[in-house]
């Protein structure tokens, strides 16, 4: 199944510390490293790796070559991605000892969406396509309305989180992907959330499915000693939605294996780069069986 994702790529600025700064105070980094992120490409980088055909939408600046050669690099094709004149989007991220980090985006050429770039990628999407999209591009409520009236489904994270566009959508989107603060936000806001599925994450618990008719599924994450955790969200999200694209009706077995790849993503440095193959999430998958 097709999934048209609509997301930013980001430079992530990668500083490990002991502990995070207080306001104004300063730390020195254990190290610093430079990695392909932004949670729009790392969904794709998902799809990818978990078997699904996805085509990136989004866009870099002139300086955008070194993010484009490891987006081709990770399996994505390029193609959809713009040239703009705005620098190419960029996040700066703190991961401390307890693996846990603290984000900063720069949006940059992730803002510099046009109308005539979604128009042309919706029209060459196949009809049972899904578009997929993330609060880090600009112009997310016009991608929701045209995808739709294209027939499109539409799967929609709204992070970083913001109130008034997630709920302008959420009548509109067939699945909101959403951690545990924004399920909370969420439901401060609206009450009733139901006729949207929503797909929950909850960290190191696990995460649970609610159908749009109430119907709940939970999926316990599977224990594993993390190292960094940037990108464990979209890598459960791309996986996940990977597997539901194709067979809705294998719940179960598309929440098992978002879970394992989210594991194994958190082993290791990064977030795009981190993202297991479907080889290494079924090796893990049958050793966790074979474990009982
Ligand atoms: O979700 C993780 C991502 O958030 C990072 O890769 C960073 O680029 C920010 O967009």
């Amino acid at each position: 199944m097709t999934i048209v994702n609509f997301g930013s790529i980001n430079v992530d600025l990668v500083y490990a510390l002991e502990r995070m700064p207080q306001p104004g105070e300063t730390l020195s980094a254990r190290s610093f490293e430079q990695f392909l992120g932004g949670k729009g490409v790392n969904q794709s980088v998902a799809i990818a790796a978990s078997g699904g055909e996805v085509r990136h939408i989004g866009a870099v600046g002139p300086d955008g070559d070194w993010a484009l050669g490891r987006v081709a690099a990770l399996g994505v094709a390029t193609d959809g991605v713009a040239r703009v004149a705005t620098a190419t989007g960029h996040a700066i991220i703190f991961v401390d000892a307890h693996a846990e980090n603290m984000i900063v985006i720069h949006g940059g050429a992730n803002q510099a969406l046009n109308e005539a770039q979604i128009d042309a990628a919706l029209a060459a999407a196949p009809s049972h396509a899904w578009v997929l999209l993330q609060n880090e591009t600009n112009l997310t409520v016009e991608i929701v309305a045209k995808a739709k009236q294209a027939g499109l489904r539409v799967a929609y994270s709204p992070a970083p989180f913001d109130e008034a566009r997630a709920l302008a959508v959420i009548d509109q989107v067939d699945l909101m992907a959403v951690n545990q603060y924004e399920a909370e936000a969420l439901r401060a806001a609206r009450p009733d959330l139901s006729g949207t599925a929503l797909l929950i994450t909850h960290g190191a618990k696990g995460a649970e499915f609610i159908a749009q008719d109430g119907q709940r599924q939970f999926q316990a994450a599977f224990a594993v000693d993390p190292v960094d955790t940037t990108g464990a969200g979209d890598t459960f999200l791309g996986a996940f939605l990977a597997h539901y694209s194709q067979a809705p009706d294998q719940l179960s077995l598309a929440l098992r294996y978002a879970a394992a790849a989210a594991a194994l993503q958190v082993q290791k440095p990064g977030a795009a780069v981190a993202i297991p193959s479907k080889s290494e999430v079924e090796a893990f998958l049958a050793q966790q069986a074979r474990a009982g």
